[in-house]
C-alpha cells in the first residue's frame, strides 16, 4: 500500500498564524487530501514549539507564567488551523509529556553512545536566533536575520558530535539528489557541508533559561529549543505507536520555508545518525512570501491573516490564490491587484460561470433532470473527455513534483475547455429547433459530467467549492464516482439544483 507522512514546521507561540504558515499548512492539507483521496494511507502532523528563550521572552512581555501562555497560544493556533479546515492527523505539542520523555531518552541514548560531550565554549551568540554564529556567517557583524550584533558569551555547555556524521550526510545527498528538493536548497546544503560544520551546542545553563527540557544526566541545563523540536516528527509517531512509526516514518516528507534549512537539512539528519534512525525521505523547502514587494512583519503592519482572508473571500480563494501565484521553492509577492484580478477572472468567470450557465440551461429545458446519452459521440464531446482525463493524468505527475500552480492550471485548462465546448456546440442555439432537443441533452449530459469530475480534481485544492458542486449535481457526500467511466455514472431522471453564484465577482472602486 503506498503511504506518505506530511510534517509542516512547528510554529513558534510567540505570534499568531500568518502568510507563512498558512501556505505551508495549505501545501500539506492539499497533498493530505490528494493521496488521501487516491487511496494512499497518509499521516499528517503539525503542532507548536513551545521551548526556549523566544518564548519565555514572549509570556514574560504577556505578563503571564511560561505554561499558562503557551497553552492559550497553542489553543488558539490550533482553533486557526480548525477554522481554516486544515485536516492534520495530529497535534504535537513540544509540552507534551510523552514528547519530553521521547527527547529525554534520545539525549540519554545519544550521550551514552559517546556522541554528546561536555566542554567550555565561548562565542556569539544571537538571543533572537538562540544559537551561535560564526564571525563567518555575521553580515557585517550582525545577525543575518536579526540584524543585531550578537553577544559574546563564554559559558559550559554540552555539545553533540554533528562533525562526526558530516561525510556520511553529504554522502547520502550525492546518492539521493532530491533528498532535499527543489535542488537549489540541496545544493545550499551540499556547499554547507563542504566546509567544516563542527559540534552543536545543545544545551542552555537553567542561570540563564529555565523554559525548556531538562538535560537528563544533567539538571543545571535545558535543551536547545531545535534539539528538542526536531524530535517531534519523531516523538508524534512513537506516541501512537510502534506500528505505525515503523509504517510511516521511511515515508517522511517534511515541508518547510527556507530559513530552516539548516537546522532541517544538517542538524536533524545527523541527530537521525546518531540516534540509530533511518533518515527521512525527503525535506521540501519552500521560498517566502513578501506583500506588495515588502518583508511581512509585526511592526510594519502588513501581516495577512488567513483568518480574515477567509471572512474577507473565502478559505477556497485563498488556497487556490497561494498555490496558483506561487512556484514552490521560489518567492512569492502577495498583492491585493493580483489576488482580485485572478479571483474575477479563475474563480467568478471560468469556473463560476460554466457551473451557473450548465445548471442553468439544465433548469430552464429540462426541468433539471439529466437527460440520457446517446451511442454516438461528436468529435466536440470525445475532446471534451479527453481535456479532463488527460488533466486528471498531469495532475499525478505535478502533484509528485510539487508543482501546484501547474496542477491549476492544467485542471483550469479543462474548465477553459468545457466553456468553449459550449460555445462551439451551442445549445442555447439548437434549443430552438425542437429536432436537436435530444442533442441539447447529450450536451448538457457532457457538461455535467464534466462538472462531475471537475468536482473530483478539485477537492484536494478547493475543498468547500468540490462539496459545493458535488451537491449541486446532487450526488451523495463521499460519493465514490471518480473511477465510473464518462458518461455512465449519471442515470437519465437524476435531477440536479438549480444554479448558484459560487464566486460572486470582486467589484473593483471605479477608478
Ligand atoms: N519553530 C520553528 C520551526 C521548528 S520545526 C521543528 C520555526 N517556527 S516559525 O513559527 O518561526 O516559522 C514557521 C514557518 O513559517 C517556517 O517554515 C518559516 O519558514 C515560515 N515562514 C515565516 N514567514 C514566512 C513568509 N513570509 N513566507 C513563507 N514562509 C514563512 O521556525
Amino acid at each position: 500500500m503506498n503511504r506518505i507522512y506530511l510534517t509542516t514546521p512547528l510554529y513558534y507561540v510567540n505570534g499568531d498564524p500568518h502568510l507563512g504558515s498558512a501556505y505551508t499548512m495549505i501545501i500539506t492539507d492539499t497533498l493530505a487530501r490528494y493521496y488521501r483521496a487516491n487511496g494512499w494511507e497518509t499521516f499528517y502532523l503539525t503542532g507548536t514549539d513551545e521551548h526556549g528563550d523566544k518564548i519565555a521572552q514572549a509570556a514574560a512581555e504577556a505578563g503571564m507564567d511560561p505554561k499558562a501562555f503557551t497553552d492559550q497560544v497553542s489553543t488558539s493556533f490550533r482553533a486557526a488551523w480548525d477554522t481554516c479546515g486544515i485536516t492534520y492527523d495530529h497535534f504535537i505539542r513540544t509540552t507534551d509529556a510523552y514528547h519530553v520523555r521521547y527527547v529525554q531518552e534520545l539525549l540519554t541514548k545519544v550521550y551514552e553512545a559517546g556522541d554528546i560531550y561536555f566542554d567550555r565554549y565561548g562565542g556569539l551568540y544571537c538571543f533572537g536566533c538562540e544559537r551561535f554564529y560564526t564571525p563567518k556567517e555575521l553580515r557585517d557583524g550582525k545577525c543575518p536575520d536579526h540584524l543585531t550584533e550578537p553577544e559574546s558569551i563564554e559559558e559550559e555547555n554540552y555539545f553533540f558530535r554533528m562533525s562526526k556524521y558530516q561525510e556520511r550526510l553529504l554522502r547520502h545527498l550525492e546518492e539521493q539528489p532530491d533528498f532535499i528538493r527543489p535542488e537549489g536548497f540541496r545544493n545550499e546544503v551540499v556547499a554547507m557541508l563542504r566546509e567544516p560544520i563542527g559540534d552543536l551546542c545543545i544545551s542552555r545553563p537553567k542561570s540563564r533559561l529555565t523554559w525548556g527540557i531538562e538535560i537528563p544526566f544533567d539538571q543545571r541545563y535545558v535543551t536547545y529549543v531545535w534539539f528538542d523540536a526536531l524530535i517531534n516528527y519523531v516523538s508524534a509517531l512513537k506516541y501512537k505507536g510502534e506500528q505505525l512509526f515503523q509504517k510511516f516514518w521511511p515515508e517522511a516528507q517534511h515541508f518547510i520555508g527556507k530559513d530552516i534549512l539548516k537546522p532541517h537539512g544538517v542538524f536533524w539528519p545527523t541527530m537521525l545518525m546518531a540516534a540509530g534512525l533511518p533518515l527521512y525521505k525527503h525535506l521540501n523547502v519552500h521560498g517566502f512570501w513578501t506583500r506588495e514587494g515588502q518583508k511581512m512583519s509585526k511592526s510594519l503592519g502588513n501581516i495577512i491573516s488567513p483568518l480574515e482572508m477567509k471572512e474577507k473571500i473565502g478559505m477556497d480563494a485563498f488556497r487556490y490564490f497561494l498555490l496558483r501565484e506561487s512556484v514552490f521553492g521560489q518567492d512569492a509577492d502577495f498583492r491585493e491587484e493580483s489576488l482580485t484580478a485572478r479571483y474575477n477572472a479563475d474563480l467568478a468567470n471560468n469556473l463560476g460561470n460554466l457551473v451557473s450557465r450548465v445548471l442553468a440551461m439544465e433548469e430552464k429545458y429540462f426541468a433539471s433532470i439529466i437527460q440520457p446519452l446517446g451511442q454516438a459521440w461528436t468529435k466536440e464531446d470525445e475532446e471534451l473527455r479527453g481535456a479532463f482525463l488527460q488533466a486528471e493524468k498531469e495532475l499525478k505527475r505535478y502533484m509528485a513534483d510539487l508543482a501546484f500552480h501547474r496542477a491549476l492550471e492544467t485542471i483550469w485548462g479543462a474548465v477553459d475547455h468545457a466553456n468553449r465546448y459550449v460555445v462551439r456546440t451551442s445549445p442555447f442555439v439548437l434549443f430552438k429547433d425542437p429536432a436537436q432537443r435530444g442533442r441539447v441533452g447529450e450536451i448538457l449530459h457532457h457538461l455535467l459530467e464534466a462538472m462531475r469530475v471537475l468536482s473530483h480534481l478539485l477537492a484536494p485544492f478547493l475543498p468547500e467549492t468540490s462539496n459545493e458542486i458535488k451537491g449541486l449535481l446532487n450526488l451523495s457526500e463521499g460519493a465514490t464516482s471518480q473511477q465510473s467511466p464518462w458518461g455512465s455514472f449519471f442515470l437519465p431522471g437524476h435531477k440536479v439544483k438549480p444554479p448558484k453564484v459560487l464566486f460572486p465577482r470582486i467589484e473593483l472602486p471605479a477608478e
